[in-house]
């Protein structure tokens, strides 16, 4: 009998063990490549108020991370550990979409798949650069902004896909190019060769969440740009803001209409 695939993911997001969790997601995916996985529902679906993740680093309210210069070397390893937690979230962000809907077409579980194993090795590049600057993953405290959201829009795969992809990880494309210009000022060459990586491939998780976010306003003949915007103010925390990286936005499957939308936030027109 074939392994079931939601079973299989749910294991694997519930794991605390880092490399467990690393080394299960590389067998889901040659299973998967395989043709191995039955994809029959599960009689329930869990709530998961706390994904699997080691015990540190320890999760903190973000007003209490404390502010630390670039110029130092605690600061410089400090933001390195800063991405690899966004990193490591985006594993357990991918698998939570993987596991949670259930009735979605099969390219929708071939998406999400690349995405989670892309974030591994993202997580995975930033880990190794955090411990050549003397530091692991879990030296430093975190915060947990992307899992509550996660939590939160786990009842639609609509506004799961526009508040995690397009709104909270369409965030790194806007903030990635300035933190590139930061590493290259103080030299950290590889920092920078990591991160160009990083924005690369965001481009395409981005865009995997514009894809599934299009493909079920489709479905139940909702306007994209009209949904778009009453989700992200009725689930996002916080306002929207600029400066925003429209290029890749872009490149990411935002639409006209979503970036003149965006336009004028950033020129602060009120809509
Ligand atoms: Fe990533």
């Amino acid at each position: 009998m074939s392994a079931n695939f939601f079973e299989t993911i749910l294991t694997c997001l519930q794991e605390k063990n880092v490399e467990a969790k690393l080394t299960q997601l590389q067998d889901i995916q040659e299973s998967w490549l395989s043709g191995l996985f039955s994809l029959s529902t599960t009689d329930e679906i869990q709530k998961i108020p706390n994904p699997g993740r080691p015990v540190q680093p320890i999760l903190t309210a973000p007003k209490l991370l404390p502010k630390r210069k670039l110029g130092s070397k605690e600061g410089h390893a400090a933001l390195m550990h800063s991405i690899a937690h966004i990193e490591f979230n985006a594993i357990n962000l991918a698998l939570d979409a993987l596991y949670r809907f259930q009735e979605m077409p099969y390219a929708f579980y071939d998406d999400w798949l690349g995405v989670a194993v892309e974030e591994s090795y993202h997580f995975q590049l930033i880990r190794e650069h955090l411990c050549s600057l003397g530091y692991d993953y879990g030296s430093f405290s975190a915060h947990n902004g992307l899992w509550v959201t996660t939590y939160e829009t786990a009842h639609d795969p609509l506004v799961r896909m526009a508040l995690v992809p397009r709104t909270l990880e369409a965030r790194g494309l806007d903030v990635t190019p300035p933190m590139i210009k930061k590493l290259q000022a103080i030299g950290d060459k590889r920092g920078v060769e990591i991160l160009k990586i990083l924005l690369h491939d965001e481009i395409g998780h981005v865009a995997v969440g514009s894809r599934w976010f299009n493909y079920l306003c489709e479905q139940q003949s909702k306007s994209p740009v009209r949904t778009f915007q009453e989700t992200v103010d009725k689930y996002f925390h916080g306002n929207l803001r600029g400066p925003f990286n429209y290029e890749a936005r872009i490149e990411a499957g935002f639409s006209t209409a979503e970036i003149e939308w965006l336009r004028s936030i950033e020129q602060g027109i009120t809509y």
